[in-house]
């Protein structure tokens, strides 16, 4: 059985792009990709390690995918997964809202009772604001397909391997 799911919202494909590069480092037989469109509970509850992926539209607003499935996270079984979270923004265009998709999700995990692994440094981004910044850090690896793609490759494998050693088996 596969240990990890990767759910991803995405309105362009920039955030299945990621997704795909970071089942391509976890591995294939372990880790599934899974379009949050289509997921139910019972798709969050088939795996031990969750990687929720989300880019942000509107100004500050969850993609649009996520919007409809977010509430399911309320129902799902969550005790005893790891949980990281991965978002995508442009820190130019939207610079007093960057990545806050990555934050809303964060704040219903909280309210879920999870600790999510995965914070990423903000040193290196350029932004005013973020509701996926507490403490000083991102709540889960920052990504900027429209201004700094060329960045996207390392920071998923420099994400993944600060992060062994914290999954479920
Ligand atoms: C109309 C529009 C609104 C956007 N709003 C935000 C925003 O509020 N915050 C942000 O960080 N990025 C924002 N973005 C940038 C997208 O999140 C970014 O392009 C992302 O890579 C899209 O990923 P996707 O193709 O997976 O949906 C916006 C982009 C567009 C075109």
């Amino acid at each position: 059985m596969a240990q990890f799911g990767i759910f991803y919202g995405s309105t362009t494909g920039n955030t299945t792009k990621a997704a795909e590069a970071i089942q391509a480092i976890l591995g294939a037989d372990r880790a599934e990709l899974v379009d949050v469109a289509t997921a139910g509970v019972e798709d969050f509850n088939r795996y031990s390690n969750l990687i929720l992926g989300a880019s942000t539209w509107g100004y500050g607003d969850l993609q649009d995918d996520w919007e409809k499935k977010l509430p399911l996270l309320k129902e799902v079984d969550l005790k005893g997964k790891t949980v990281a979270l991965f978002g995508l923004g442009d820190q130019e265009g939207y610079a007093a809202c960057y990545l806050d998709a990555m934050g809303i999700i964060h704040d219903v995990l909280v309210e879920c009772g999870v600790t999510t692994v995965g914070a990423w440094p903000t040193e290196g981004y350029t932004f005013d604001d973020s509701v996926a910044c507490k403490d000083g850090q991102f709540v889960g690896l920052a990504l900027d397909e429209d201004n700094e793609a060329d960045k996207t490759p390392q920071r998923i494998a420099v994400w993944l391997q600060q992060l062994e050693g914290q999954w479920q088996e």
